[in-house]
């Protein structure tokens, strides 16, 4: 008797279990069976009441089949649980979408992909160098006579090193002879770079800056190439026609030299406060190579001619974004940022 009854409250069980829906259904079907006054709990508690004989049969058999429901009733809460509740999972498609923040480059990296678009039109190949730099690229290679005033026009941070003096390179012009080490003429390179200058800091000037450099050699250069490259260059990045002035300079790496300007970006010329009612806007320095340097790189000596040119990519950022502080840019202050 009481062994039938097992087997149907088992297999009863089975079935209820298999047609529950969510916890509740499945912890009041557990409840019926094996709760306080379950069924197989009512039969487990009539055991006593039994003969000898009948309770060394019923019992294992009724505690065996309250374990079975205990485990299958685990089983199932689990499978419930895993199950998705489409009620909740239900999305409205008609609600506005979260906004997802999006990073954007920095001005500098813009103006460097933008130069490097440029003249890598025009066939330049674009080239690095290291910031930690020796005294002797960063100085004596481009033609600074030791103790030298012309040293002091780059006030720099000299790194204690064991053998070589060492610089954090105040310019990009070192590159020139590192390129030209390895390569022969004719060949055009610009090469942008960090450098660092030890400066007191205001709204124009920085410590940590970027220049870059462009170096145009063969055996005819002269500065009517670089008059033209210019042009071209200043009038791609800046998207209206510019024209370039030169005014008589002095650099050790160049000779002749010159600081050139191009026509203000504003007032194409006409004169305005942004050029100070010139015109014009000073830009960089520029010049053709001096024979010392193309020496320290291991050429002949008067065999190739070759200009170059260099100057911040900060203050033309500040020119094409109007941004009146060159602090900003190494600020990492994100009102700041986020406006490109
Ligand atoms: N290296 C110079 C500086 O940082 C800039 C410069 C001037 C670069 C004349 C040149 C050049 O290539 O020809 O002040």
């Amino acid at each position: 008797m009481e062994k039938e009854k097992i087997i149907i409250i088992k297999s009863r069980f089975l079935a209820e279990i298999g047609n529950s829906r969510n916890e509740k259904e499945l912890y009041d079907i557990k409840v019926k069976f094996v709760g306080r006054n379950g069924e197989l709990t009512k039969i487990l508690k009539n055991l006593k009441n039994l003969s000898a004989v009948e309770r060394k049969e019923i019992g294992p058999l009724a505690n065996q089949a309250r374990q079975e429901i205990e485990g299958i009733y685990e089983n199932r809460k689990k499978e419930l649980g895993s199950q998705v509740d489409w009620e909740k999972e239900k999305i409205d498609v008609t609600l506005p979408g979260e906004k997802i923040s999006r990073g954007s480059l920095h001005p500098i990296t813009l103006v460097y992909r933008e130069i490097e678009k440029i003249f890598s039109s025009m066939g330049f190949e674009v080239v690095e160098g290291p910031e930690l730099e020796t005294d002797w690229y960063n100085f004596t290679a481009l033609n600074f006579p030791l103790d030298h005033p012309a040293r002091d026009m780059q006030d720099t941070f000299w790194i204690k090193s064991p053998k070589e003096k060492m610089v954090l390179r105040t310019h990009t012009s070192p590159v020139q002879v590192r390129y030209m080490e390895k390569r022969k003429p004719p060949f055009r390179i610009i090469v942008p770079g960090r450098v660092y200058r030890n400066e007191a800091t205001d709204a124009a000037h920085e410590h940590t800056l970027h220049q870059f450099e462009a170096l145009v050699v063969g055996d005819d250069i002269n500065v009517g190439h670089f008059k033209y490259i210019a042009k071209e260059f200043f009038s791609a990045f800046f998207g209206k026609q510019i024209n370039i002035r030169l005014r008589p300079s002095f650099f050790p790496f160049t000779e002749p030299s010159f600081e050139f300007d191009i026509s203000c970006t504003v007032c194409g010329g006409k004169k305005c406060p942004s050029c100070k009612n010139s015109g014009w806007l000073e830009i960089g320095g520029a010049g053709m190579v001096n024979q010392n340097v193309f020496v320290s790189a291991g050429y002949p000596r008067n065999k190739y001619q070759g200009f170059a040119w260099g100057f911040g990519i900060e203050r033309l950022a500040m020119m094409k974004y109007k941004i009146d502080d060159i602090r900003w840019f190494e600020s990492g202050d994100l009102r700041f940022i986020k406006q490109f």
